[in-house]
């Protein structure tokens, strides 16, 4: 098949990268040059493992190019998928849709053949249907353009495999519309269906729904595990012991109940406000107050962290600060709304001298807090340090051994700000460990 995916971010880059993995021609659009100048020459613009060599193998086998011309789309193409952002709303909860609705201002014109527009952004319940009919004003006489939801439910790190082998397909179809949205999501994911992947077909606001609950039920999981930290934290008891023992019952399960200083990210976060901005719109009010509760309690674990940091070495004014790790979460060079870069920017307003290494996210951190001392290497960082933070879990650091960093420090305190080293290891060698929700 023949598809443009317009916006090549973390979610329009791989879907149009994997659409041409399954053997479709396929047309990436956009209109930032400098993005399209590295992908067309096989450069992915972010860290995602895997993300290069399928775009590679598929640029070189001819399947798959990049363009900023919608005309150009709208000629190649009759199946399109709007993969751009929908990011927070300055001083608001609401998703702006500003970039949404330019793809199908833009497009839905130009289209000659009759085409399926297919929606893939997360969005608030009520777009598509608004989308849907402004899709068909705007459609040339005689040609139908028929928009449908297929919303992505891939995370950052696993990108490919979960665009390649998604845990379920959902297509949400306009009811009304005699359409052929269905038809044509089959024929585009017909290598999935092979594999038996779940292909569920609901209406335009189930499928929109389905995903704001998707992102909001899991950090709703987050932060049911940091509200009993908190507990655990008072009580003496130890959170992760905890969340293996309530894990193995499998109407709970052990995935999504790692305590720390919580979720992070371009998703979750601005997913669950405009969540609760679209829900309060809608009349729905009293279902916000859990929403509100659980984000409250994630940003209540970055200030938890900076407090733990100031008791650990005294006062942070003149304090030396190692902070390990930036990015939201490990594989991924993505700092948007990062709990780590939030607590290093606490920790050196209140006087510290920080110090951030993270292997991938360096160049992104700068950009953002381009005030924070960086290093080069989790060693450099801990030089002298009077306490190390541990606020991103990846490989390299779970594999730090203290005698790694025992003559390094000034101090030797260890904050584990996810839970992911062995505290007996660190304190048998005569550092002082601390956890969050652990003894
Ligand atoms: C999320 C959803 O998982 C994905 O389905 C959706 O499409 C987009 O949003 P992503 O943002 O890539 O994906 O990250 P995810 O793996 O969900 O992690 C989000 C945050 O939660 C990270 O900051 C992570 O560190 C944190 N987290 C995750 C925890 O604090 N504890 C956990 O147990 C799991």
């Amino acid at each position: 098949m023949r598809i443009a995916v317009f916006g090549t971010g973390y979610l329009g880059a791989t879907h149009a990268a994997c659409m041409a993995e399954l053997g479709h021609d396929v047309l990436g659009v956009d209109v930032d040059q400098s993005k399209l100048a590295k992908l067309q020459s096989g450069e992915v613009p972010f860290y995602e493992p895997g993300l290069e060599d399928v775009l590679r193998r598929n640029i070189a086998a001819g399947r798959l190019r990049f363009t900023d011309s919608y005309e150009e789309a709208a000629a190649f193409a009759s199946v399109h998928f709007i993969g751009v952002g929908t990011p927070q709303k300055k001083g608001e909860f609401a998703a702006d849709l500003k970039y949404v609705d330019a793809v199908v201002e833009t497009l839905a014109p130009l289209i000659t053949e009759d085409s399926v527009i297919f929606g893939k952004s997360t969005v608030p319940v009520g777009t598509a249907e608004r989308l849907a009919a402004r899709a068909s004003e705007l459609a040339k006489e005689g040609v139908v353009v028929e928009l449908a939801w297929n919303p992505e439910f891939l995370r950052e790190g696993f990108a490919v495999e979960d665009t390649l082998h998604p845990d379920r397909l959902v297509v949400g179809v306009d009811r009304n519309a005699d359409g052929r949205a269905e038809g044509v999501a089959r024929e585009v994911y017909a290598a999935l269906l092979d594999e038996e992947i779940p292909f569920l077909v609901t209406d335009l606001a189930t499928a929109e729904l389905v995903k704001a609950s998707a992102n909001a039920f899991l950090a709703t999981k987050i932060s049911f595990i940091n509200a009993i930290s908190e507990v655990c934290e008072a009580a003496g008891a130890d959170v992760t012991q905890l969340a293996d023992a309530i894990g193995y019952d499998a109407r709970i399960g052990r995935r999504f109940l790692n305590a720390g200083i919580g979720f992070g990210g371009g998703c979750l976060p601005k997913d669950i406000r405009a969540f609760m901005a679209r829900a309060g719109e809608l009349g729905a009010d009293e279902a916000l107050t859990l929403l509100r509760e659980v984000d409250s309690i994630n940003m209540r674990r970055r200030t938890k962290m900076v407090e733990i940091a100031r008791e650990a070495c005294g006062s942070l004014l003149g304090a030396r600060v190692a902070i390990l790790g930036a990015a939201f979460k490990p594989d991924s060079d993505d700092v948007r709304d990062s709990p780590a870069l939030n607590v290093a920017g606490q920790i050196q307003l209140q006087g510290a001298d920080v110090n951030v290494y993270d292997p991938k996210a360096m160049e992104n951190s700068r950009a953002l807090f381009p005030t924070l001392g960086y290093s080069t290497s989790a060693r450099e960082a801990c030089e002298g340090a009077d306490a190390v933070l541990v606020l991103t879990e990846w490989k390299d650091f779970r594999g730090l051994q203290p005698k790694d960093l025992d003559t390094i420090v000034r101090k030797r305190v260890m904050i584990d700000g996810r839970n992911c080293l062995e505290p007996e290891q660190w304190r048998a060698a005569g550092w002082t460990y601390r956890g969050l929700g652990r003894p």
